[in-house]
């Protein structure tokens, strides 16, 4: 029997350099790909995979995250006075459970690891997911959801997987690979962002992740790694050989919104896909080319 995943991380503490000035005042998360920011599309993702707990780690100046999930009673109660029923029923996907949402401080970023190890006493005993609310992915299944099934299968630690180009290896965490049928690769070994020459593979992790409890020992070591981060991939290597670990091959399309291209393409290709924006996305588009 598999204990349930329940409980998702969102960690959002970091400093999100490359989008300054956007981000001097406002979080990266809070970034809307079309009219949703971000953190709202991890949070209905993980919803979708059963999620019922989550637990940002935030730190100074994002307190526009939590707010974007409480209830706006004089917004709401102008709408409805109004009769604005499109603009009400646009707040739906903010609505949470009462108690649902716990936050915890970094306090200072010093890393991914650093960032998973703050939620410690919200994990406590328990498989956990991980949403990296910055990468986005657009798929028929939510990401997160073929994760936990995949979990379901397999039991133990699972990270969604993607082939990036040789040469953006040291972007990544990359995997050294073991099995592999083409959709769950076994996963051998971990390593943070490898000059392209040693990188074991080209299949590199993307923000999504069922993890085992066990990880937070391992990140309790304050281990530095790449850029002098505590890396979560750092932490998850130890966990290699003692528990089953498994890359899966997601069915979608990731868009990493932390990057200014990633961002822009997100952009458009979320536009085609909402059917009272694609015609007039695509007639726009041609006058570019
Ligand atoms: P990034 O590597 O994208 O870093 O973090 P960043 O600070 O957000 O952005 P740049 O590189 O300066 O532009 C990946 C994820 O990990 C979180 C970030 O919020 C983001 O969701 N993170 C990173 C933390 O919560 N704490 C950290 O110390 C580092």
């Amino acid at each position: 029997m598999r204990k349930p995943l329940r409980k998702a991380v969102l960690p959002v503490a970091g400093l999100g350099t490359r989008f300054l000035p956007a981000t001097k005042a406002t979080a990266k998360e809070m970034l809307p790909v079309v009219d949703k920011p971000l953190i709202q599309y991890a949070i209905e993702e993980a919803r979708a995979a059963g999620i019922e707990q989550f637990c940002m780690v935030t730190g100074r100046g994002k307190t526009a995250l939590v707010e974007h999930f409480d209830v706006a009673y004089e917004l709401e109660a102008t709408l409805r006075e109004r009769d604005k029923t499109d603009a009400l029923a646009a707040l739906k996907g903010t609505q949470t459970e009462p108690g649902s949402i716990v936050t915890v401080r970094q306090q200072v970023p010093l890393g991914l690891g650093h960032a998973i190890w703050c939620a410690r006493a919200f994990i406590g005993d328990d498989p956990f997911a991980i949403l990296l609310p910055d990468d986005l992915v657009l798929s028929d299944t939510p990401c997160l959801r073929q994760l936990a099934d995949a979990y379901m299968e397999t039991g133990g630690n699972v990270v969604a997987v993607t082939e990036v180009p040789r040469e953006h290896t040291n972007r990544y965490g990359i995997l050294a690979t073991g099995k592999d049928d083409g959709r769950l690769v076994e996963v051998k070994g971990l390593v943070e962002k490898p000059a392209p020459k040693d990188a074991p593979s080209n299949l590199s992790i993307i923000g999504r992740y069922v993890l085992m409890p066990e990880v937070i020992g391992h990140l309790a070591k304050m281990e530095r790694g790449a850029g002098n981060e505590v890396q979560l991939t750092d932490g998850m290597a130890k966990l290699i050989g003692h528990q089953p670990f498994h890359g899966l091959r997601y069915e979608g399309r990731r868009f990493d919104c932390g990057d200014k291209i990633g961002y822009l393409e997100a952009q458009i290709a979320f536009a085609l896909k909402r059917p009272e924006l694609a015609d007039a996305v695509r007639a726009f588009l041609k006058t570019y080319s």
